[in-house]
């Protein structure tokens, strides 16, 4: 079976599983899954049920789709997410991303925990994507093209959707939630960088590194998609930090910053410009 039939087959399966047809997709970082228990209606598909899809096993995430109403919109959220660092290929990782277009999604929110390589940030804010540096040396789209999907040579000027970020940035002055933007790093994990690699991302541009997103935005763009990115950062990155990183410390932080990134995303997924 090739990957075309792979990404058909999980999308019927889905089907079978809901009559929710969402055009409104969201992917829920590390310690940011809560956002699905506010969904209405929801169901749930754990991704052991959708035959070709990987499963992942890293603490803090569940392993599931919820789908659901938030007010009039259908949505639907991937509980949990998969990593480069955990052994998938790229591709692997980013079927989810293919599924869900093949769903109908148009619209894809993608979430994280990372680290600030800005100093003017600090743990607990909410940070816009306005761009990324892939700096892994790797491409969800190296290998044979199906034009099925999309085009061989995908543009990236605008990975970020501007109208999605005027919009976000707007919902955020409306609920006083306070809303940085920058650019994210993608580095594979799973060690934390050292001190000079975060020295060397300040100096390419970066406000932000962690250990996941780009992949699934650069299959998004690829797919046609429309991508808002939303970071949590939860820990101030390695030499600016003044003690070491863990796993534990990032999913702490993300859950004090929950109610925060819960509420903001809640009014972006209730008022989503069509
Ligand atoms: N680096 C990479 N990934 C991360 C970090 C970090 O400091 N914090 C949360 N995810």
């Amino acid at each position: 079976m090739d990957f075309y039939e792979q990404v058909q087959r999980a999308a019927d399966s889905i089907r079978e599983q809901t009559d929710l047809r969402p055009r409104l997709g969201i992917i829920l970082g590390s310690g940011l899954g809560g956002l699905a228990e506010r969904l209405q209606d929801a169901e749930f598909i754990p991704y052991g049920q959708i035959p070709g899809f990987p499963v992942s096993h890293v603490a803090g995430h569940a392993a599931r789709l919820v789908l659901g109403r938030m007010g009039a919109r259908e949505v639907v959220a991937m509980q949990g997410r998969f990593h480069y660092y955990e052994g998938f290929s790229m591709r692997e990782l980013c079927l989810p991303v293919f599924v869900l277009r093949a769903l109908g999604v148009t619209d894809l929110v993608v979430t994280n925990a990372c680290g600030a390589v800005n100093r003017a940030f600090a743990p607990g804010d909410l940070m816009l994507l306005s761009d990324h540096i892939n700096f892994s040396g790797q491409n969800p789209l190296i290998g044979p093209n199906d034009e099925r999907f999309g085009p061989r040579f995908p543009d990236m000027s605008e990975p970020y959707s501007a109208a999605l970020r005027a919009f976000a940035r707007e919902s955020a002055a409306r609920l006083e939630v306070p809303l940085q933007e920058g650019v994210y790093a993608f580095y594979t994990g799973p060690s934390f960088e050292t001190a000079a690699e975060i020295r060397a991302f300040q100096a390419l541009g970066a406000d932000a590194v962690g250990m996941s997103t780009v992949p699934e935005v650069i299959a998004a763009n690829y797919l046609g998609m429309r991508v808002l990115g939303m970071s949590c950062i939860t820990n101030m990155a390695t030499g600016i930090a003044d003690r070491p990183h863990s796993h534990e410390e990032v999913l702490a932080a993300a859950a004090a910053a929950g109610d925060r990134f819960c509420a903001l995303a809640e009014a972006l997924l209730r008022d989503w410009p069509e």
